[in-house]
């Protein structure tokens, strides 16, 4: 074993979630080490959604790593749902009083922040293997982990669980003390990425009885689409002709026909899942992001969701060692589920506003139609759509 690393806090993952909780620590001279057990290259490779909410971009200039969104990222004042061969608009400006999202990938989102760890010379560990965290209960916490046959020791404050939804985080939380929520949907989505200019210049969300689908893009010249599948489809079944077919299918006329197809250059599957995780702190461990709770993608509230734990434990912390105050320490779970648990709600409530759902009776068919109804009827329940799709106050 090498001589043990000390540091304040001890940040197990690389995801938005570590890396901006490091960078914002760090800006404010809280000495943090950040461990990842993937290369940066695997980190980077993974597509992942890309609206942003108004808070996460705030947050993200906040952590001085916002300028090529604000550069690169589109504001979005609004998108379409489609549905009977019609397309209605949710505006979100008018709705939430001149509020927007930003298009701009997650993955930009990441390697904006690997660069900014790097040109302050922050302690960004990667593949660093069998990450284990310590004496949880007690005041001087501390993780173990290895590189290659190499072990190593960090000696912490604070551990924060920012290892997704798979860490090893949530897992060294005692069972008894742990409750897990989840739903599991019984679809997926196929992504396809492909350099193609998009269909739509705001985002589509198509609900249709063959099943729903997703135009979004990531700039002018690179579109995402998304299919719902059965869960029983692999990506190998699904050639991108097949795929393009079927999305025309699904899309009204007018947007069919304006359709750009090319090769795709990126092409998965994603199951759809609703989980929580309760409490979000066991001692001195905090969890944060996808290792508490993971939404469906349909809200695209994924990332946001983590954005408000981020900053609730940035608070917390700065609070803890500016001030000797651990108010912010000890509401913070509390705080953080009831954020996102509207955030929960939201995305369900999403999903299985669009969705076809292979088991629904004629009832639940009207009733999804009558959903859809009154909320373009409705100032209110536009309203409310648009205030939770550009994110509820931190
Ligand atoms: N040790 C160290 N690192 C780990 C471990 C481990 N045992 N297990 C997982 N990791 C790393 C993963 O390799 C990943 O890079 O933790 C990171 C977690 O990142 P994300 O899964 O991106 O989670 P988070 O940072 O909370 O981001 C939330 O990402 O998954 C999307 O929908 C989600 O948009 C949301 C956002
Ligand atoms: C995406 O662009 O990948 C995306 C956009 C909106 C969503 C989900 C995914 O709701």
């Amino acid at each position: 074993m090498t001589t043990p690393m000390k540091t304040k806090v001890g940040i197990i993952g690389g995801g938005p979630s570590g890396l901006l909780l490091s960078q914002l620590l760090h800006l404010k001279g809280i000495d943090n080490v950040l461990l990842e057990k993937h290369s940066r290259d695997y980190v980077l490779g993974r597509i992942r959604a890309g609206v942003l909410e108004h808070g996460f971009a705030e947050l993200m200039r906040e952590a001085q790593c916002g300028e090529r969104m604000d550069r690169e990222g589109e504001i979005h004042d609004g998108f379409y749902i489609a549905h009977d061969g019609i397309r209605d608009r949710v505006d979100l400006k008018k709705y939430t009083g001149g509020n927007s999202v930003v298009v701009y990938g997650q993955t930009e989102v990441t390697r904006d922040l690997y660069e900014a760890r790097d040109k302050m010379g922050g302690t960004v560990i990667h593949e660093a293997q069998d990450v284990t965290p310590h004496d949880l209960k007690s005041d001087a916490p501390y993780l173990t982990y290895r590189l290659g046959d190499e072990p190593h020791r960090v000696d912490c404050d604070f551990i924060i669980g920012a290892d997704g939804f798979h860490g090893v985080s949530r897992k060294s939380i005692p069972k008894d003390v742990l409750t897990e929520y989840e739903k599991v949907y019984p679809f997926g989505w196929l992504g396809v990425l492909s350099r193609t200019k998009p269909v739509s210049p705001e985002l589509i969300y198509a609900k249709h009885e063959r099943g729903f689908a997703l135009c979004s893009l990531r700039s002018q010249v690179l579109s995402r689409y998304y299919l719902q599948v059965p869960l029983t489809d692999r990506v190998e079944d699904w050639s991108d002709e097949d795929f393009w077919a079927e999305l025309k299918k699904r899309l009204p006329e007018d947007v069919a026909g304006d359709l750009i197809t090319g090769p795709s250059i990126e092409k998965s599957i994603a199951p759809l899942r609703s989980f929580v995780a309760e409490p979000m702190r066991y001692g001195n461990l905090f969890l944060a992001g996808d290792a508490a709770h993971i939404v469906p993608p349909t809200g695209a509230r994924g990332l946001n969701s983590a954005a408000s734990d981020i900053y609730y434990l940035y608070h917390a912390l700065l609070d803890h060692y500016q001030d000797g105050d651990d108010t912010g320490l000890e509401q913070y779970s509390q705080k953080a589920l009831a954020r996102v648990w509207k955030a929960q709600r939201f995305s369900w409530w999403m999903t299985s506003l669009l969705h076809t759902f292979p088991d629904s009776i004629s009832y639940d068919k009207r009733l999804q139609q009558t959903d859809l109804e009154y909320l373009f009827s409705s100032d209110a329940a536009q309203t409310s759509l648009a205030e939770n799709y550009v994110g509820l106050p931190f």
